[in-house]
């Protein structure tokens, strides 16, 4: 069920609609729009918030009953946490639990005036994209393997977003946002779909729908082409997997000059390997091809808003299993690069596929090439999972994806990638080592990739931390795609 929407600009007393949505500080303080409101309803939200039944706590919902008879048949008040706080985060918070809320109320058409609150230090339309961003990904349930389906009885249908903005340039912004969340919904189903059902063999039929369905051009390598190519590297990672190896090529043609390339690891289930991992929660390592979910989530969000750009996406598409076949520690195998590598932890799996694969781009003669991929534990314990983390061999590169990671309220952090650290890859067996010791763990298999990089700009995202929730919200966020996608619009515009 895909939402209707419309832009508008006005006050919410004169609406007529089956359910007002407002915002509501945490401090009892209340937006302009909502303040409007109040003052024509003889002060009734003021009462509620300081008698403490309406909360104003991020993400708190409440329901108010309209008078029989008056225009609005409900009024939804929405926590939006101190004013003082207020930035993206919070807002997506507020604006997903309010969708959640209205879409399990009556209503199916709401007057929505999220989208009008200024975030401090942003761009005056960024709430009101985000707030489409945050319904439509907000909506978003995993289902395909629960045989009990969620059934609605009064969906939400239409919704009006009100904005200062003027028509076009809000109904612009408006078609951005829901690109990104049919980018970011998609990059989340094949993070969720589970390893026997997602496997490199499914990944490429995923491609070739999307070159049926949305016009891309899709070319899938087989195990013999990528034999006669020598990528030796992505090829022994998947010699213990009875699941053939896939490298997907995805081409979206909008526009002339160099292509930016899109490379995801798409490791469709990571056991480890022979360097067997732990059993507590190996389950999550389903999501270990998220890179390349969000290289088809921004694959499908540039379709979808015609950029006028060339756009490549590469997602070598792999398992990782024990096997008396699989490589074991100390191996020794030949990139397509030329360069020999000592497999001293089969677990560092990740980069010798993607290694491969980003050779394999400098054939597009790309502008520039940014991987994404969930490549080191390391990563999580220095960012954590609220930053994706950022390496590069080109700075302006580095801060192009910074600032739309901050525009975008999908945020990255960068780290160094100095020579000294390199030096941690010295093996005395092989051109490289696959792993660099526990010390700065993101940073040595970032240097790792960037043995393979030295043609082109290029910037290594690692989502390890940020592609997934663990615990109770278990499931793929779809980042890197937001930040991904408003990089791509940034590129469009300035090229
Ligand atoms: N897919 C994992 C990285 C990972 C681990 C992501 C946990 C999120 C949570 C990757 O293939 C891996 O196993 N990396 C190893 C590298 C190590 C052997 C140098 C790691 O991080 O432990
Ligand atoms: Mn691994
Ligand atoms: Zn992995």
């Amino acid at each position: 069920m895909t939402i209707q929407y419309s832009t508008a600009s006005g006050v919410p007393q004169e609406q007529t609609t089956d359910c007002l949505v407002l915002g509501l500080f945490e401090d009892g303080d209340l937006p302009t729009a909502t303040r409007q409101f109040d003052d024509s309803i003889g002060g009734l939200l003021s009462r509620l918030a300081g008698s403490g039944d309406a909360s104003g706590k991020c993400g708190a919902t409440t329901l108010l009953p309209g008078e029989s008879g008056s225009a609005w048949q409900r009024c939804l008040l929405v926590g939006l946490g101190p004013r003082a706080e207020l930035d993206g985060e919070y807002l997506r918070e507020a604006a997903t639990a309010a969708a959640r809320h209205l879409n399990t109320s009556g209503a199916t058409h709401a007057a929505w005036f999220l989208s009008e609150i200024e975030i401090p230090e942003s761009e005056p339309e960024s709430a009101l994209r985000l707030c489409v961003e945050a319904i439509d990904a907000g909506l978003y349930r995993y289902e395909t393997t629960r045989s009990e389906k969620s059934r609605q009885i009064h969906p939400i249908e239409t919704v009006t977003l009100f904005s200062q903005l003027e028509a076009a340039a809000a109904e612009l912004v408006v078609r951005q946002g829901q690109a990104i969340a049919v980018g970011v919904n998609l990059a989340r189903e094949l993070g969720n779909l589970p390893g026997n059902l997602c496997t490199p063999s499914y990944l490429a039929d995923q491609a070739l729908r999307m070159e049926r369905e949305i016009g891309i051009k899709t070319s899938i390598l087989d195990e013999t082409e990528m034999e006669e190519l020598g990528m030796g590297a992505l090829l022994s990672v998947s010699r213990g997997s009875r699941q053939p190896a896939k490298l997907i090529v995805m081409h979206y043609a909008g526009g002339d000059g160099p292509p930016v390339v899109l490379v995801g690891k798409g490791l469709t289930f990571d056991a480890g390997g022979i360097s067997l991992k732990p059993a507590a929660a190996m389950d999550e390592m389903k999501f270990d091809m998220c890179g390349g979910a969000a290289v088809f989530g921004a694959m499908q969000a540039a379709v979808q808003l015609n950029l006028p750009i060339n756009l490549v996406g590469i997602v070598p598409s792999s398992e990782n299993l024990p096997d008396g076949d699989a490589n074991k520690p100390g191996d020794v195998v030949t990139s397509m690069a030329g360069k020999t590598i000592e497999v001293l932890n089969t677990d560092a799996e990740g980069r010798l596929i993607l290694c491969d694969a980003l050779t394999y781009a400098a054939r597009f003669e790309p502008a520039v090439v940014i991987d994404m991929a969930t490549l080191t534990g390391a990563c999580v314990i220095a960012l954590g999972h609220h930053a994706t983390g950022l390496i590069g061999n080109d700075q302006p590169l580095a801060d192009a994806l910074l600032e739309a990671g901050q525009q975008s309220f999908d945020r990255a952090w960068q780290l160094p990638l100095w020579r000294q650290y390199r030096k941690q890859l010295d093996t005395n067996f092989a051109d490289m080592a696959n792993v660099g010791g526990r010390e700065g763990g993101a940073i040595t298999a970032a240097a790792f990739l960037g043995e393979f990089t030295s043609d082109y700009r290029w910037v290594h995202l690692d989502i390890a931390g940020s592609a997934w929730l663990s615990g109770k919200e278990k499931g793929a966020t779809g980042r890197p795609v937001p930040l991904l996608v408003r990089y791509l619009l940034n590129y469009a515009a300035g090229q």
